[in-house]
C-alpha cells in the first residue's frame, strides 16, 4: 500500500549547498532501495519534503529524518494513502525555493513568501504540483 507524507522543517543553521548536496547524495543512495520517491524543497532556513512509497518504508525513513540534527521543528503537514505516485519520476527531486517566482508563492499564500507551518497542506501540495509542471524541479538520480 502506497502513502504520501508531506512535512516541513527549519534548518538548524543557515544551510548552504554542501548540506543540500550531502542530503541529496544520501537520498540517491538509500531511496531507490526503499522504493521511495519524492521531492525536497530547500531554502537557507527551510525544508519541505514529500516522501512517497510503502507505508513501512516511508514511516521508517521519516523517523530517521526527524532525528537528523541538520534540521529541527519537523512538522508533518499531511499523511495519506494514495493510489498512485505523484513524484514517481524522482528518486529525490530538488527545488531551490530561492528560485521560485514570488508571484507563484502569492498564488497559493497570503503573502509572496512561503510559510508551510501556517498555510494549509493542500496549498503547499498545490504549489509543489505547479513546480513540477513548470519544470522547476531538478532531477537527481533519476
Ligand atoms: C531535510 C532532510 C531530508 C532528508 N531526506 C532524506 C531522504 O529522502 N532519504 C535519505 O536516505 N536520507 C534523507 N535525509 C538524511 C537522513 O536524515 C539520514 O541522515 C540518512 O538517511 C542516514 O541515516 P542513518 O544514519 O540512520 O543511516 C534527509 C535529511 C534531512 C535533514
Amino acid at each position: 500500500m502506497l502513502v504520501r507524507l508531506l512535512y516541513a522543517s527549519r534548518a538548524s543553521t543557515p544551510t548552504d549547498s554542501s548540506v543540500y548536496d550531502s542530503i541529496l547524495e544520501q537520498s540517491r543512495t538509500r531511496n531507490p532501495k526503499l522504493g521511495i520517491t519524492g521531492i525536497l524543497c530547500f531554502s537557507e532556513s527551510l525544508f519541505i519534503q514529500v516522501l512517497e512509497g510503502g507505508r513501512d518504508e516511508v514511516c521508517e525513513l521519516y523517523n530517521s529524518i526527524v532525528r537528523d540534527g541538520r534540521h529541527q521543528h519537523v512538522r508533518i503537514l499531511s499523511f495519506e494513502e494514495i493510489r498512485e505516485r505523484r513524484f514517481g519520476s524522482w528518486t529525490m527531486g530538488q527545488v531551490n525555493l530561492a528560485k521560485v517566482n514570488p508571484s507563484l508563492l502569492l498564488k497559493y499564500g497570503e503573502r509572496a513568501e512561503l510559510n508551510p507551518f501556517e498555510g494549509s497542506a493542500q496549498a503547499t501540495m498545490a504549489l509543489l504540483d505547479e513546480l513540477i509542471a513548470t519544470a522547476l524541479v531538478v532531477s537527481r538520480g533519476g
